[in-house]
Parts: structure tokens; C-alpha cells; sequence
């Protein structure tokens, strides 16, 4: 029970040490407050950090949902300070009234719950904002609260609105990277006055014992200034610039500055990008090779024809620049449209093999397998057959494209979270390789990937290298024209692509 209210609340105490580092920064760059308020203050650390550096030169204000934590900060907190707690819903605060006051500078400070919208749903938590289309959630997403936002996003985004009309105010908060990420995009494209906004990461793991990207979000309001990018700084100061993300047009764009430097690469794809196999079976479908055996999932010695067996390499081989496969996949059909009943005929060991597994294969529950012949797979095409590819695991922070050849003539196959360009020759896999490692493409990708995401690397953005553009733009033009221009002349105009 302990441990759901924890979900519900998304409550992770901030520990003091890491509360003084910001109360600290904030001091460098804000002028002294004359209000402090900690939204939702818990034992109230930031409260107390705040009072070590402020003194008694402001009014203190800290608010949480726990009535416990409310008495534990009257009981604790310095009586000389002018302190008020409350026992408060964040939700259904009336924030922009609390905050229209005559006092001169105002700093918001705190680490609002880490939660999203649906670990609530699982826990069946109540713990949301009441009656507000968030982000103006369109149809069904709206309805049923399906789309996932962080509570924090939430909380953070009714801050920045209500204070839109102060005259000088600095939040700091505690959050998810790609939480303060959500909430600028928000901001900046409904052009709030926000200025010189920076992200300070830190340790989760240390401080919260969470496996997240976090920081400590920083950013001003005032009504003279407003810009539409943030600095993201290595730790919690000042003093070591990583880079600077921002809006171009509506999109978010990850650097700024490298974006513009290497933007000259971006267009369409002459090329079509792909992804690998989906089988959602790895157990019966993978298999390695043991002793000279082949062993499945279950560690059991598989004898079945070769005829549907063919190299397989994952996002970890490809993640690790390894192109020597160290798995079989059963690749069931050439083409989604094919039936599997042949493979009864063709090769009477694979097919009783999958019929031994049919309780799996069958019970796989992604519609796509609804509609389709049994023992079915995903993502595959003429594409998958080509002798070579070109190919990248969409799971790994750092960028690999690998060439990826066959073995005896059959070609090796990726799984679903790899990417690949199908080729015609090894000297085409191995020139696109080289071009899409050079320096120019990878800080071209750099630019516009958030590798916090949960797949960082996505076709739509690798379509965006044009990779006639790159070749001129890194001197291998003549090259890429010999090994590569028989297949896009080979393409029809509008969607130039080999297969
Ligand atoms: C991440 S903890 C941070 C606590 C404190 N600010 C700190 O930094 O140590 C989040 C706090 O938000 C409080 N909380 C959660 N939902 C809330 C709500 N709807 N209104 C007010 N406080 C809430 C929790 O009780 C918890 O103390």
C-alpha cells in the first residue's frame, strides 16, 4: 500500500544535499526573491535549502496533498522564517490567483511527482489534474485519458501559464528530461515569455534511485524577454555547456547549432528505409547454434529443414558493430501475402516444429496476426532478400550503421528494432555504410535525435538524410555515383527506391 500511494504521489523525497546545489544556483542567477514556493513541498527540503540561502528576506510558501508532510514542516521548518504550509491539492489551486501579488520577484521551486497518467491507470490512482483536455487531446485520447503525459508536465505547464503576466519570476524544478522538454515545446510555441531556459542534468539513480533521465529545469519569466531554446548543461551549475535544443518552425530540434551546420545534408531519401522482421515469438522463432545443434528459447535441440533458416542479427549485434550473426531466424514467408501452408510440403520438420509451438504462435496478441496465415511474420519483402543491406540498431545511444552481407547466399535478416537500406552489391553496403558514419551525417542525426527517448533512432528521422546531398557534402560523390546510381535510375521519379 506504501509503495502504491508512493506510485500515486510520485513521490521521491529530494535528498537535502541536492536541494541546496539548486537553492545555490538559483542564487547565481536571481536576484533575490521576495516569495518562495515549493508546489508540492513533501518534508519540504527546498523550503529549508531556500531559507539557508534567502534568510529571512522572503515569504516562504510550501503546499503538498499530504497532510502528514505539512505537520512534519510546521513542526521542523525555522519559526524565525515567514513560513505558511498547507495541506493543498496542486489541481485544484487556483495558481494564477495565488501568484498575481504585489511581491517583486518570485521563485517557484521544487520536484513535482514523477508519474505518468497511465501508471495511474494501472493502479486506478486519482491523482489528475479534474476536467482539463490536456495538451488538447483530440477524440478518443481525450475521452479516456489513454495518451500518456507526466503528471509533472501537467504541473509544470499550469505554472509557467499562471505566472505568464508576472513581472519577474524564475521556476526551478526537479523533473524527467523529456518532461521539461514537453513542457518548453508547450510554452515556446504558445509564445509565453520565457527566457534563457537551461536544463542541469543529474543523477536519478544517485539521488532517486530511478533509472531516468532527470534534471533540474530552469527558466524565467519576465515581460521583456522571451527566447525559444534551452542550454543543456553536464551537472547542476553553469559551467559546462552540452548543447542548445530549441524550436525550428514546430519542431523540436535536439541542437540547434549542429542542426544548422549540417541541415545542408537534409532532404528526401533517395533510398527507402526499413525495418527488420517482427515475429513476437523470439523462443520458438530464434534459434542458436550449440555443439553444432540448433537450440531454441527453451533450450531444447531443434531438427528442422534449412530452407526457412537464415542468419539473424539483433539491435545488440548491431549496437556493437558485430555483422558476424550469431542466431538463425525462421523466416516463414518472402512477402506478407505468402501463405505459410506450403511450408507443410516443402519442409515437413519445420512445419511439425511449428505446429508443436502453435499454443505461441498463435496466441500472439498484436492484431496484425489476426488476418493473416498462421505462423505469420512481419516486415518482410523482396526488401529483405537483397544480398547486402545497410543497417542500424533504433535502441543504441550511439549510432552504428553497419553492412550486413549473407552467409553461403542467403542473406542475414535484422529483427524489428533494427533499420536497414536493402543493397545490390557489397561495395554499395559498405560506401552507404561509410557515408552515413561520416562525421557530417552523424551530427546531422545528433542534431535531431533525443536519445532519452525509448527508440531514439525512428525512419522518420533517417529519411531525412538525402544521401546523394551527404555524398557531395563529404567529397564521395564520385563513388557513390559508380556503385550507387544503377538503383536509384532504377526508381521511378517520385519515390525513388530500390525495392
Ligand atoms: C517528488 S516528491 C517531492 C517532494 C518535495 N518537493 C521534495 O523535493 O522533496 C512529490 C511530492 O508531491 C506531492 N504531491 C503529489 N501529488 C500532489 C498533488 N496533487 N498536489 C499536491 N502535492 C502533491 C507528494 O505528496 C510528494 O510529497
Amino acid at each position: 500500500m506504501a509503495g502504491q500511494r508512493k506510485t500515486e504521489f510520485g513521490d521521491f523525497q529530494t535528498p537535502d544535499v541536492l536541494a541546496d546545489q539548486v537553492a545555490k544556483l538559483i542564487q547565481t542567477v536571481f536576484p533575490a526573491p521576495d516569495m518562495i514556493v515549493e508546489p508540492t513541498c513533501g518534508l519540504g527540503s527546498f523550503v529549508q535549502s531556500c531559507i539557508a540561502v534567502w534568510k529571512t528576506g522572503a515569504s516562504y510558501h510550501g503546499f503538498d496533498i499530504n497532510p502528514g508532510y505539512i505537520d512534519t514542516c510546521r513542526r521542523n521548518i525555522v519559526p524565525e522564517a515567514d513560513c505558511h504550509f498547507e495541506t493543498a491539492d496542486f489541481f485544484l489551486q487556483n495558481w494564477r490567483h495565488f501568484f498575481s501579488t504585489e511581491k517583486k520577484r518570485i521563485l517557484v521551486i521544487g520536484n513535482p511527482p514523477w508519474v505518468t497518467n497511465s501508471a495511474l491507470g494501472v493502479i486506478k490512482g486519482g491523482n489528475l489534474p479534474k476536467k482539463n483536455n490536456f495538451q488538447e487531446l483530440k477524440g478518443f485520447a481525450a475521452k479516456t485519458g489513454k495518451a500518456n503525459f507526466d503528471i509533472a508536465e501537467w504541473m509544470l505547464i499550469n505554472l509557467l501559464e499562471s505566472l505568464q503576466q508576472h513581472r519577474s519570476a524564475c521556476v526551478a524544478m526537479l523533473c524527467k528530461t523529456a518532461t521539461a522538454r514537453k513542457a518548453l515545446k508547450h510554452a515556446w510555441a504558445s509564445q509565453w515569455n520565457l527566457s534563457d531556459s537551461s536544463l542541469h542534468r543529474i543523477d536519478a539513480k544517485k539521488y532517486f534511485n530511478v533509472a531516468v533521465d532527470a534534471c533540474l529545469f530552469v527558466t524565467f519569466i519576465s515581460l521583456e524577454k522571451r527566447t525559444d531554446h534551452a542550454a543543456v548543461y553536464q551537472d547542476v551549475s553553469y559551467e559546462k555547456k552540452l548543447s542548445r535544443f530549441g524550436l525550428h518552425g514546430r519542431e523540436l530540434i535536439a541542437n540547434i547549432d549542429d542542426y544548422k551546420k549540417y541541415s545542408r545534408i537534409e532532404g528526401s531519401s533517395s533510398y527507402t528505409w526499413r525495418s527488420g522482421i517482427k515475429h513476437d515469438a523470439a523462443k520458438v522463432m530464434e534459434l542458436t547454434i550449440k555443439e553444432g545443434k540448433l537450440i531454441n528459447g527453451f533450450h531444447e535441440t531443434v531438427a528442422i529443414e534449412d530452407n526457412y533458416l537464415y542468419p539473424l542479427l539483433k539491435s545488440s549485434d548491431l549496437g556493437n558493430n558485430r555483422a558476424e550473426p550469431r542466431k538463425f531466424l525462421l523466416v516463414t514467408q518472402q512477402a506478407p501475402s505468402d501463405s505459410t501452408g506450403k511450408i507443410r510440403e516443402n519442409a515437413p520438420e519445420t512445419w511439425a516444429y511449428l505446429e508443436k509451438y502453435s499454443s505461441i504462435l498463435d496466441g500472439r496478441k498484436s492484431s496484425i496476426y489476426k488476418k493473416r496465415d498462421r505462423f505469420s511474420i512481419f516486415g518482410i519483402g523482396k526488401y529483405s532478400f537483397t544480398p547486402w543491406k545497410v543497417a542500424i540498431s533504433a535502441l543504441y545511444k550511439k549510432l552504428v550503421f553497419v553492412p550486413v552481407g549473407n552467409i553461403e547466399g542467403k542473406p542475414i535478416m535484422v529483427d524489428d528494432t533494427c533499420y536497414f537500406i536493402p543493397c545490390g552489391s557489397e561495395q554499395e553496403a559498405v560506401l552507404l555504410a561509410e557515408l552515413l558514419n561520416s562525421e557530417e551525417s552523424r551530427r546531422f542525426l545528433h542534431a535531431l535525435i533525443f536519445f532519452d527517448a525509448k527508440r531514439p533512432v525512428n525512419v522518420d528521422i533517417l529519411k531525412r538524410i538525402d544521401i546523394g546531398k551527404l555524398a557531395d557534402f563529404t567529397g564521395m560523390k564520385e563513388k557513390f555515383t559508380e556503385y550507387c546510381s544503377s538503383c536509384v535510375q532504377a526508381s521511378s521519379p517520385q519515390q525513388l527506391t530500390i525495392f
